[in-house]
């Protein structure tokens, strides 16, 4: 920023010197050229009384020239001694200047305006002009001619300072004006830098924090500029991120609980094995069975959790395919057949459109095998599951219903979440792991379908699941 309004006040500053001195050039120039043509003039005007020698007239005519103004006239004759002076103090007396040497060498005019006071030569003290406050002088020399000769010459010494009072005053104003914008610059710009850094501050300040580890860092920019937008983006990418954190060491934490169950129930049956006093084959054959389910259990769970861990990295490929959803779900309808039949549950499946849809038949399978299974499960016996496949419009729609148990208002939303099981020990002793839904909701996501589930507790429960059609 300062570097900024360097530059600037140095292009003012450059601009400002220029154009002093241009006007300067300029009325100097004007100045001049109206002074030497008084000077033409005025020996014109001399050149016969001059030439006649009537010293009386051509004083009275020069000083008539002058009177009333800070002006000068001499009149010098061929060898530059002077022969009259409005002045009356250089008569008789040398003048030798540049400008009445080069006019009686032969020029026609010289002239010439002398700024400088302590440089001034010395000719020009003896003009007794340069007093206090005067530091310009006019000094013009006019060739006074007799039939083409060059008889003597008129200096017209004439004060410049009216012009340079007022380029001073300009001056003076430029300066006055440039220190004011450079003021107000400056206080501008100070605020701006510091509108347009405290924010910045703030943000990187939020960003090391969370860098540091502290998901929890948020910044508070108030307005609608383009920082207060990106803080808003960065609060909403942290509180994700923190989201994401509590989500996976809810699902770590789940997990380890969820593999400690079988195995500490294996352990308690192992023990019971080792340290039995009487050796029993019956018992032996019972809990080596149930240290069998359990393992398959802990096989289950460890196979849902790779599958979960295999979509979260996106290391689930699909293997798209056309695949016709009537007879897939009807397959998976009848693989499940034995266990309805087992628990007294009754399932009709209806195909009323032989649906076609792009996808990976052994995912898809795993959908509706998961969703028929939970109808059964969480339906007591004597109670019915329909399965539906039809058309709606560019979509197929699958629909599983159940006359179960049901699910409350409450937990409907969660039912999706990893773990998340309505009945805990209902879905433990049903075999069940809470992670089933979760991975059907991320199949059919992967999919481009929904599902969605409505339930009246106990009546039973809807399961609709879309997959586009094609
Ligand atoms: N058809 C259904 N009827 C009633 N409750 C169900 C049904 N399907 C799922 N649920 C509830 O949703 C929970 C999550 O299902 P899921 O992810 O498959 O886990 P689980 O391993 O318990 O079957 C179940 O524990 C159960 O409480
Ligand atoms: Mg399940």
């Amino acid at each position: 920023m300062i570097a900024y309004l360097l530059i600037i006040a140095v292009a003012f500053t450059v601009v400002a010197v220029s154009l002093v001195r241009l006007v300067g050039d300029y009325l100097f120039n004007q100045q001049m050229k109206d002074d030497q043509r008084v000077a033409q003039n005025i020996a014109a005007a001399l050149a016969d009384d001059f030439c006649a020698r009537d010293a009386q007239a051509v004083y009275r005519a020069a000083v008539s020239y002058v009177e009333g103004e800070a002006a000068r006239i001499l009149v010098l004759d061929r060898q530059g001694v002077v022969q009259v002076d409005t002045d009356s103090s250089l008569n008789g007396a040398k003048f030798e200047n540049p400008e009445a040497q080069a006019v009686l060498g032969g020029e026609e005019l010289a002239g010439n305006i002398y700024r400088d006071r302590g440089g001034a030569p010395k000719w020009l003290d003896r003009l007794n002009l340069m007093r206090a406050g005067n530091m310009m002088t006019g000094v013009y020399a006019a060739a006074i001619h007799q039939r083409d000769q060059t008889e003597g010459a008129v200096v017209y010494i004439s004060q410049a300072q009216e012009i340079y009072r007022g380029l001073t005053a300009i001056r003076g104003k430029i300066i006055l004006w440039l220190g004011l914008i450079a003021a107000v610059a400056l206080v501008l710009s100070m605020f701006v830098s510091r509108t347009v850094t405290r924010p910045i501050a703030e943000i990187s300040r939020g960003i090391s924090r969370m860098a540091a580890g502290d998901l929890s860092s948020r910044v508070n920019i108030r307005g609608k500029s383009e920082f207060a937008r990106l803080a808003v983006a960065f609060n909403s990418m942290s509180a994700r991120l923190q989201q994401l954190d509590n989500a996976r060491s809810q699902f770590v934490s789940n997990a380890s609980h969820e593999l400690k169950t079988p195995l500490s129930t294996m352990k308690i049956l192992i023990e019971t094995l080792l340290y039995q006093q009487t050796p029993d084959p019956a018992m032996e054959k019972e809990f080596l069975g149930d240290i069998n389910k359990e393992i398959d259990r802990l096989n289950g769970i460890v196979s849902d959790l790779l599958t979960l861990v295999n979509i979260d990295s996106g290391g689930m490929k699909l293997k798209p395919e056309q695949v016709r959803l009537g007879s897939l779900v009807q397959e998976q309808a009848r693989r499940l057949m034995p266990l309805a039949r087992e628990n007294g549950i009754e399932m009709n499946c209806t195909v009323k459109d032989a649906c076609e849809t792009t996808g990976d038949p052994g995912k898809l399978q795993q959908v509706f095998y998961n969703v028929i299974d939970n109808a059964i499960k969480y339906t007591p016996r004597g109670g019915s599951v329909n399965i539906e496949v039809l058309r709606a419009g560019r979509r197929a729609e699958i629909r599983v219903s159940d006359t179960g148990v049901g699910i409350p208002e409450k937990d409907l939303p969660h039912i999706f979440e990893r773990f998340y099981r309505v009945d805990k020990a209902r879905s433990r002793e049903t075999g069940g792991t809470g992670l089933g839904l979760s991975i059907v909701k991320q199949i059919v996501l992967l999919h481009n379908g929904t599902i969605e589930a409505t339930s009246t507790v106990g009546q039973g429960t809807v399961f609709t699941i879309e997959l586009p059609i094609g």
